[in-house]
């Protein structure tokens, strides 16, 4: 078989759980690389609290340049009430929002698949969530988290007063629609949009703009506009009307955790954050599981590795041009759902409980 180049990872473990799910990775990145014939260079380094413990920095310069040198970055999680009280700058969230932004990851793809092994995993009725296939594209650069101004300052009487700045540029909407319904196009068809244009000016502008480019470029598509409110109530209602749903970076951190409940379990769920492409064609990109750090079961062994494994396969799909090994990966974490292994969060009545790396094994066993 012909070597490829060498090819960057980032692997960035960060927090809790994440350093127990990303060492599963790296043993499928190391079976790639010896059967395969691949040649995955991987890097490994600080973040979260991590790197606060030891740098007093959520995120280092020199870890910072690594992640603009990779091909992609896979994250674990980072946080955790250790680090709750420190100053905004110091959060271990911090080095996701700057990798986040600097990195220009705006398009956040959080898929909310549910496995047919799990449909009873999830607080809703099996024919309401059974089947389930969309896709959440957040934008990740803009909006909320990042206007300015923002800040606490002290008012008159004694009174203080908390600001963030919500905005939208039209090619900030512009670019991450089109993500959208390029990856409709692929799909169902099918893209939902929602803002809040009843109650907010970068709303209507979110509505419009999603509007025009739906016009001239994508008349294959079809578009719904829908308030974030309702389609927070109608995923809970009919999930199944939806295909892509793409929508700005607050609304879609909500909406994404809420689409992550119907399938069951968080453990499961993967996410990919992809940046602009330049003129070869290649992004900077990151891929981490939708689920947090977990510190109430970190270092037990327990987590389930499947949203970081399948983080890993969204990679290989999105930016290393490995659409096989993805496939071949995805279905290697099917097979081991069909054969009953089941970490303790998606555990039920007669299948096998399997440890964070039992589960991993499992999988590699199930590689071609
Ligand atoms: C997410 C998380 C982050 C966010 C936090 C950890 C900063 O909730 O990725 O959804 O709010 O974006
Ligand atoms: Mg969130």
């Amino acid at each position: 078989m012909i070597k490829t180049k060498k090819r960057k990872i980032l692997l960035l473990p960060g927090d809790g759980v994440g350093p127990e799910v990303i060492l599963e990775v790296k043993k499928i990145i190391t079976w790639l690389n010896k059967k395969k014939s691949l040649d995955f260079q991987i890097d490994e380094d600080l973040v979260g609290g991590a790197s606060y413990e030891k740098h007093k920095n959520p995120i280092t310069d020199e870890v910072f340049y690594k992640a603009l040198e990779s091909e992609a970055v896979i994250l674990g999680a980072v946080g955790g009430p250790k680090w709750d009280n420190l100053d905004f700058s110091k959060k271990p969230e911090r080095a996701l929002l700057k990798l986040r932004k600097e990195l220009k990851l705006f398009a956040n793809l959080r898929p909310a698949i549910c496995f047919k092994q799990l449909v009873e995993a999830s607080s809703l009725k099996p024919e309401i969530v059974s089947g389930l296939d969309i896709m959440i594209v957040r934008e990740l650069t803009g909006g909320i988290y990042f206007g300015e101004p923002r800040g606490i300052k002290p008012i008159e009487n004694g009174e203080r007063k908390g600001i963030n700045t919500h905005t939208y540029t039209s090619s900030e909407i512009i670019r991450v629609a089109k993500v959208a319904f390029e990856l409709a196009q692929k799909r169902n068809k099918k893209v939902t949009s929602c803002e809040k244009s009843n109650v907010m000016e970068a709303g209507v502008l979110w509505r419009e703009e999603v509007q025009k480019i739906k016009d001239s470029d994508y008349s294959d598509v079809e578009l719904n506009h829908m308030l974030a409110d309702n389609c927070a109530m109608q995923l809970l209602r009919n999930p199944k009307q939806f295909d892509v749903i793409v929508t700005d970076n607050l609304f879609g951190d909500m909406l994404s955790d809420e689409a992550a409940m119907l399938t069951g379990s968080l453990g499961l769920l993967p996410s990919a954050s992809l940046g602009v492409k330049d003129k070869n064609g290649k992004m900077r990109s990151m891929y981490e599981p939708v689920h947090g750090s977990a510190p109430d079961i970190a270092g037990k062994g327990i987590a389930n590795p499947i949203a970081t494994i399948l983080s890993f396969a969204m990679a290989l799909r999105y930016s290393l041009e490995l659409e096989k090994e993805a496939d071949n990966l995805e279905k290697a974490v099917q097979k081991v759902l069909d054969e009953g292994l089941r970490t303790k969060d998606i555990l039920s009545k007669g299948k096998k409980e399997v440890s964070t790396s039992q589960m991993g094994d499992a999988i590699i066993s199930k590689l071609k």
